[in-house]
């Protein structure tokens, strides 16, 4: 389960949100310190200054008299009053000093006390704890200094500025975590969903069950591409499938045929039921012709399979092409003549190849037989031999019904037939001889007026 991409995805998401949110807290939290380091202790000398101005000018009035209750003023203050003295005997208020706390004087730089100027510190109270910000200012009576009043505040306040700020982020950290891996859940959901569905689709392809209904993805993103291309190739599989097992019940029927016919033949020879001379030589010409039909459809697979695994040796020979278009072309006169069929030849080149010559009569042949069988009694085939930069082109054309776009990459796939009479082995043949003569098969046709099949192969001598 945790291999699976539907908790990996999710669980990623979550940990990449956990980890930005972590990241920006302590972003936050550093800055919100060193804010708190700067602007709060600026704001928190401000204060104090302002209070011990207003704390001195209390000092200054009491002077000489009662001094006032130091703690009624902390307390009003909210900070805490310390005293510091120039010297014993220079004294602010007659009598005891216990009303307020007497600090030593190297608790600051008394001498910029003394020079009138004001000071902020930081420092800790003899036997306390809790370190404190000062602000100290002169006491003065007259130009004398009596000494410095200072007002202090624990530097822990000044934490009180930002921590609260952390601890209100807290909430709204576990917020964004909450909705943004419910967003992540989400999301992945949308993801993984068609990959499961997908996967689960190829699985069965891969156990050979190609009818899988591939649900389709909205969209336009990579998911619905591969669903897309998914669906198309387990189409193409199940129309593959399909046509092998039609190709095996073909080539079976193919093959009963002129053997049920030769039987037949044969037994009829043999029970001596033939009896005069004529019917005789038409039985076993009817043997000889269905022994070459039989011949051909086992050639044509052994070739095709052989084509298929690269174990096809071809033969290298001075191939005059005038010659060979010339025998291809003769092979049908007598069909032309019989079905009316206006059949012409074009040669402008006398090409001579080093090349195979019975392949290349092979699937001259091929075309054409192609051509006569598709084109109706009182139509035209031409077959043309020509030169063209450096290719050499043997182009068969027809009046045929010529071939609709969606047939015209089917029609080279071995075993694709369109009437189921032919065994559709022909063009498959054609065009994996023709790449291993170096060249290719081009096709050009336009339904309901024929076609044009041309071997085009390539004019250099082959060293
Ligand atoms: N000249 C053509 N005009 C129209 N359709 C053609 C032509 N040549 C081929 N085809 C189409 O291509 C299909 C495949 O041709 P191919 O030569 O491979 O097989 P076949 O002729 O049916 O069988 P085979 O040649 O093995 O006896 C044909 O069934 C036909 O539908
Ligand atoms: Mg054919």
């Amino acid at each position: 389960m945790f291999r699976s991409l539907r908790f990996r995805l999710p669980a990623l998401l979550l940990a990449a949100i956990v980890l930005a949110g972590l990241v920006s807290t302590a972003i936050a939290v550093s800055v919100s310190k060193r804010y708190a380091q700067t602007t709060l202790r600026k704001e928190a000398f401000r204060q104090l200054g302002r209070e011990a101005q207003g704390i001195n000018q209390i000092y200054t009035k009491h002077a000489g008299g009662k001094p006032p209750d130091s703690q009624e003023l902390e307390s009003a203050s909210g900070d805490q009053i310390y005293y510091v003295r120039r010297a014993k005997g220079i004294d602010l208020f007659p009598g005891p000093t216990r009303a307020f706390t007497v600090l030593p004087r190297s608790i600051l730089d008394f001498r910029r006390i003394l020079a009138g100027d004001s000071v902020q510190f930081e420092f800790t109270p003899p036997g306390a704890k809790t370190r404190l910000l000062g602000f100290a200012k002169p006491v003065k009576l007259g130009p004398q200094v009596f000494g410095a009043v200072i007002l202090a505040r624990p530097t822990t306040r000044l934490n009180q500025g930002w921590l609260p700020f952390v601890w209100r982020l807290l909430p709204a950290f576990f917020a964004g975590i909450l909705i943004a891996g419910a967003l992540g859940w989400y999301l992945s959901r949308r993801i993984t969903k068609p990959v499961l569905v997908l996967s689960d689709a190829a699985d069965k392809v891969a156990s050979g069950r190609y009818d899988v209904a591939v649900p389709r993805v909205s969209g336009h993103d990579e998911i619905s591409h591969l669903s897309e291309r998914f669906r198309e190739m387990a189409a193409e599989l199940q129309a593959a499938d399909a046509l092998e097992r039609n190709f095996l019940m073909t080539v079976s029927h193919e093959l009963r045929t002129p053997l049920t016919a030769i039987r037949g033949h044969v037994e009829a020879l043999l029970e001596g039921v033939v009896e005069d001379e004529e019917a005789r030589s038409y039985s076993l010409e009817v043997i000889r012709l269905e022994a070459e039909r039989l011949e051909r459809l086992v050639g044509d697979v052994l070739d095709l399979a052989k084509l298929d695994t690269h174990r096809f040796s071809l033969l290298r020979e001075e191939v005059d092409l005038e010659r060979l278009v010339d025998r291809a072309y003769s092979a049908f006169g007598e069909e032309a003549r019989r079905r009316g069929i206006d059949y012409s030849r074009s040669i402008t080149a006398t090409p001579v190849l080093e090349t195979d010559g019975d392949r290349v009569l092979q699937v001259i042949s091929n075309l054409l037989a192609n051509a006569f069988r598709w084109t109706p009694d009182g139509g035209r085939v031409g077959l043309a031999l020509s030169q063209v930069d450096g290719t050499i082109r043997i182009a068969v054309d027809d009046s045929g019904p010529g071939i609709p776009l969606d047939e015209r990459e089917r029609i080279f796939r071995p075993f694709w037939s369109r009437d189921g009479h032919g065994t559709g082995l022909g063009l498959a043949i054609a065009r994996e001889l023709a790449g291993a003569l170096g060249g290719e098969i081009e096709l050009r046709t336009e339904a309901g007026k024929g076609s044009r099949f041309e071997l085009v192969l390539p004019a250099m001598k082959s060293d």
